[in-house]
């Protein structure tokens, strides 16, 4: 188990949410979520889109900004005692408050609060859009993030179901957001292929694409992420848990690394693919071989690439030298 100090930069907040935390919720609000565990109290689902129902399904227990803070401090805990320092999630203004700006600053200032209170680790917030919602939404999410964008809302994204729609159809909310002096990021490559990475780097200008892992399937396209040096918010225990890889021994981030690509590690939603930050980079010892300095290598990356100010990004290099 390494002790090098972690940095992760693809987390859900809402997906990284404990059953236990999820459950206690559902009981004090009186929330059905029938269908949402399975008898050992993990959260079920068969594949992709129904693990999305259910990830939308457990957010409804999540209801005010005190809820939020209760769960930023209940996962940054849970986080740094895995050993991360640094963590970005992913905050969608679609659950915290429909996307109403007003309502949104008070969950944000709310999330902000309790990240301060946890001691040992940073957070950021990247407020995402969801993809499967559609362009018109996204529009308002980026307004939201725009809005709040500072010391603690310093990147957006866009997660959800990449198999609909195009990155070209959110470029409006991209560039609202670039506008802002957000950091970018988009989902792709998860579970479409190369012309979903291209599409996000091209039409969406992003500067990491979270998972981007099925670009190994254009050589050339892996050729220009290691020229144009964009980093891959990469999730081993996520894809071979959604079954884009079978095994982690057929994932190809090695194969990526050793081409040339800056690729990073997370968890994505650690609960409901049995992981953690620790736990990924021990899987990636046993697999291939990544041993300290490899590890430290690749958190040097996530540093380097973090959607944080200068001095926290230093800071964050020193606990890594
Ligand atoms: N939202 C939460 N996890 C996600 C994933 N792995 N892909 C797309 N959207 C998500
Ligand atoms: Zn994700």
């Amino acid at each position: 188990m390494t002790q090098i100090p972690l940095i992760e930069l693809h987390l859900h907040l809402e997906g990284a949410a404990p059953p236990d935390f999820i459950r206690r919720l559902a009981a004090e609000k009186k929330v059905d979520l029938t269908g949402v565990f399975d008898e050992r109290g993990s959260y079920v689902y068969k594949d992709f889109e129904g693990f999305l129902k259910v990830y939308e399904a457990a957010t409804a227990v999540l209801q005010t900004p005190e809820d939020y803070a209760r769960l930023t401090s209940e996962v940054l805990e849970r986080s740094r005692d895995h050993g991360a320092i640094y963590t970005e999630a992913f905050l969608s203004p679609d659950f915290c408050g429909g996307r109403d700006i007003a309502a949104w600053r008070d969950y944000a200032a709310a999330m902000q609060e309790a990240a301060q209170g946890v001691d040992g680790i940073e957070m950021r917030g990247i407020i995402t859009c969801i993809r499967h919602l559609g362009p018109d939404k996204a529009r308002e999410t980026a307004i939201c993030a725009a809005e709040t964008a500072g010391d603690f809302i310093t990147g957006f994204g866009i997660a959800g179901n990449e198999t609909v729609l195009e990155p070209q159809d959110f470029a409006w909310a991209f560039d609202c957001a670039r506008e802002a002096g957000l950091g970018l990021t988009a989902h792709a490559g998860e579970f479409r292929g190369a012309d979903s990475v291209r599409a996000a780097l091209d039409d969406l200008r992003v500067s990491r694409i979270g998972h981007g892992v099925r670009a190994i399937e254009d050589l050339a396209l892996v050729d220009r992420l290691a020229e144009d040096g964009i980093v891959l918010e990469v999730c081993p225990g996520s894809n071979v848990a959604l079954r884009v890889y079978a095994k982690l021994g057929a994932h190809p981030i090695e194969k990526l690394r050793e081409r040339g690509v800056k690729v990073t590690v997370s968890t994505d939603d650690p609960p409901f693919f049995h992981t953690d930050l620790m736990a990924e980079y021990d899987a990636l010892d046993a697999a291939f071989g990544w041993d300290d300095e490899m590890i430290r290598q690749v958190n040097r990356t996530a540093a380097e690439a973090a959607f944080c100010d200068d001095a926290t990004r230093a800071a964050l290099l020193k606990r890594l030298e």
